[in-house]
């Protein structure tokens, strides 16, 4: 009867930490919307990061990485591990959680990331910053390029002269940049046309080459105004004025940094959602947040980041636009009523709930 319900396949990894937890309401609240809208999700599990390493000894296997290809869009939970006392981190870098990360990324292609950053209505305050700074609205995204740079270029500590020297190398070729630039560019169209290109220009080469390839992607954008900060004013910048900012583009590093700042700037890092994008419509879909060892298994997660990334996947890999932006106000609907610890609250009208309540109320609302 059903045999031509809209079927994809979806990777999940529920990986370390808090990671099984709060996938497991994200997969609630995705099945929810499945049998609201009519479609149909098939799962398949996959190992990454410490889970990855307990069974087979490696953060990544390559039948994950075949396994995540065989899939419309592969949602994650978070993975790593505390690394003062998980063994994990007694492990060569090459074999610890996150170098399976990266490699997922790289191997899947996943070069852009995007974490968007939107202060609710509701929830201004759990905005740390000053009230009037809250009022005048936040709500951009920073695209981070994801698998160049810093992070992937050669890391290595030697001897020289008797002394232990140790090197990563920064470097971007001209492609690197421009597809993600053409990404940033797209996003902007689509919001409030105001690209910041974040960089160190008057320092670094690779900013350098960023700038000359964002002002040749410019020029096919001519509705989007584009504007160039360096990455130290950014930070500044984030936190005096971030309703200035609508789309931020930047590379690995600095992505990574900033992206943190940024979930801080509406409350919490726990409802920020992310989405890793290839070319074409694949994606990999993860919270921005971390496994949180000292929270798991404990109710206290926040689940909400997560299934706003199951949201993101429905629009960007599987084109439920429907699905997703449901899944988006049923969120904002239940943060009217209800918080997790890590956006608590003096109004006694808002109850607290743990990660597994929140879920089943996203999904209820649904
Ligand atoms: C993130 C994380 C990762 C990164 C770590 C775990 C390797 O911090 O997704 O932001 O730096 O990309
Ligand atoms: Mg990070």
């Amino acid at each position: 009867m059903c045999a031509d319900k809209r079927t994809y396949r979806v990777g999940v990894i529920p990986g370390d930490g808090i990671g099984p937890e709060i996938i497991r309401e994200a997969v609630r609240v995705l099945d929810r919307a499945a049998e609201k809208f009519g479609f149909k999700l098939d799962y398949i599990y996959l190992y990454l990061g410490g889970s990855s390493i307990d069974r087979f000894g490696v953060p990544l296997t390559d039948e994950t990485v075949e396994q995540a290809k065989q899939c419309d869009a592969v949602l994650m939970g978070s993975i790593g591990g505390d690394p003062v006392t998980s063994p994990w981190y007694r492990l060569e870098p090459s074999l610890r959680p996150e170098a399976g990360l990266l490699s997922i990324r790289k191997a899947l292609g996943l070069f852009a990331n995007l974490r968007f950053s939107k202060l609710y209505d509701d929830l201004i305050d759990s905005c740390p910053l000053k009230e009037s700074i809250a009022r005048e609205g936040i709500d951009f995204v920073i695209l981070r390029e994801l698998t160049g740079g810093l992070y992937f270029g050669e890391h290595k500590t030697e001897t020289v002269d008797g002394e232990e020297v140790a090197t990563d190398v920064l470097s971007y070729s001209d492609h690197e940049i421009r597809r993600i630039a053409v990404k940033a560019f797209d996003t902007a169209s689509l919001r409030g046309r105001k690209l910041t290109l974040v960089d160190k220009a008057n320092v670094l080469d690779s900013s350098r080459l960023w700038r000359k390839v964002v002002q040749d992607v410019a020029k096919d954008y001519p509705e989007v105004s584009v504007d160039y900060m360096y990455v130290d004013n950014a930070s500044m910048q984030l936190v005096r004025k971030p309703s200035r900012f609508d789309v931020i583009l930047t590379e690995n590093m600095f992505g990574d940094i900033l992206s943190d700042e940024a979930s801080m700037v509406t409350g919490s890092i726990g409802l920020q959602p992310s989405a890793s994008l290839a070319e074409g419509s694949f994606g990999l879909y993860e919270p921005s947040h971390g496994s949180a060892p000292d929270i798991a298994g404990k109710d206290l997660a926040n689940p909400l980041a997560t299934i706003l990334s199951a949201a993101m996947m429905l629009r960007y890999s599987l084109g439920e636009e429907e699905a997703a932006c449901a899944i988006e106000q049923a969120v904002e609907t239940v943060l009217k009523r209800y918080r997790t610890q890590d956006l608590a609250t003096d109004d006694t009208e808002i109850g607290k709930v743990g990660c597994t309540r929140m879920g089943e109320l996203v999904a209820e609302t649904l």
